[in-house]
């Protein structure tokens, strides 16, 4: 269901004056369906069955969250560690972070401990559902061969500052990753479009710099980035701002702005589970869509996109 810009792009070319032309070309046209991590409702999160199901409802993306393995190999995991969505515990009782801790005090299981091989041993499905426990920690690389020509790619650099501490350049990696695989070439872009996210700026300007070709989102959670200073100065180095959802309700004139800033607005995140004033979650995804207006947004429920 991609859409794409080609002759399209001169009509709206205007609502990105502040982005360079290739990157431009790079963004898609029409409401995007983000399925975030996966079709993730229905399948254990950031799985091959989760992105397999978020194909076969028609995705425009999909969304991989990036950590690094102890040998430097880009995994798709939500968390920065292990232990919520694997059975890391059992597997590697004592492997719990001297240095690192949860919430309380709670022992975690970084990723970055973890070599790949160790990773794979992992069952990365039971905690949804026994129907998935053969499904393991997918590499991007698997994720990539799975989605790429079929849906775009709307990859998310959780914890560059995280990975820094410890000496990683994860921002290197996944930029050395999609050169490897060519996803930032024009030809790639038209037939699997790749978008960058990250809530860390440093990260979204530095991918700007490295990643030319490739739009990039600024993700958000504070009123602070919908001003119209903030927009403008955003605009500079971001393609769009992904604010919570939250922020949207709160000013849903940002929308108008950011567009009239040059950014396009993508809301996160819709979940069917999710109890919000409105009857269906169809329905709150058509409240933002096509009453506020932004371009995109993420859900854990692919098969509930309202299409017009
Ligand atoms: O990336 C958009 C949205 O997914 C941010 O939230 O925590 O689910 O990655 P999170
Ligand atoms: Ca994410």
């Amino acid at each position: 269901m991609l859409k794409h810009l080609s002759a399209t792009a001169l009509a709206l070319s205007f609502c990105f004056l502040a982005a360079p032309e290739a990157q431009r070309q790079a963004m898609p046209i029409g409401k995007q369906l983000i399925a975030h991590r996966g079709a993730s409702g229905d399948a254990p999160e950031h799985t091959m069955p989760a992105y397999q199901l978020a194909l076969d409802h028609h995705a425009d993306f999909v969304e991989p969250d990036l950590a690094v393995s102890k040998d430097g190999q880009l995994v798709c995991l939500h968390d920065d560690s292990l232990e919520r969505t694997t059975n890391v515990e059992q597997m590697f009782p004592d492997r719990y972070s001297r240095t690192v801790q949860g919430r309380d005090g709670a022992k975690q299981w970084l990723a970055n401990d973890f070599t790949l091989q160790e990773i794979k041993r992992l069952d990365a499905g039971s905690w949804k559902s026994g129907r998935f426990a053969k499904a393991a920690v997918p590499t991007f690389d698997e994720m990539v061969s799975l989605v790429r020509g079929k849906a775009g790619i709307y990859p998310e650099l959780k914890s560059p500052p995280l990975y820094t501490g410890r000496g990683v350049d994860m921002v290197k990696i996944f930029a050395d990753s999609l050169k490897r695989q060519k996803l930032d070439t024009p030809e790639s872009l038209k037939t699997t479009p790749v978008i960058i996210q990250s809530f860390d700026e440093a990260t979204v300007r530095r991918v700007a710099r490295e990643l030319p070709t490739i739009p990039r989102v600024f993700l958000t959670s504070r009123d602070a980035d919908v001003t119209d200073a903030r927009l403008r100065e955003l605009a500079t180095f971001a393609s769009g701002i992904a604010p919570e959802k939250a922020v949207i309700a709160r000013h849903p004139d940002m929308v108008a702005r950011a567009h009239a800033a040059g950014l396009t607005v993508t809301a996160w995140t819709f979940r069917a589970d999710e109890k919000t004033a409105y009857p269906t979650v169809t329905e709150e995804m058509t409240q933002y869509l096509y009453t506020w207006g932004i371009d995109a947004l993420f859900t854990n429920n692919p098969d509930r996109f309202p299409r017009r």
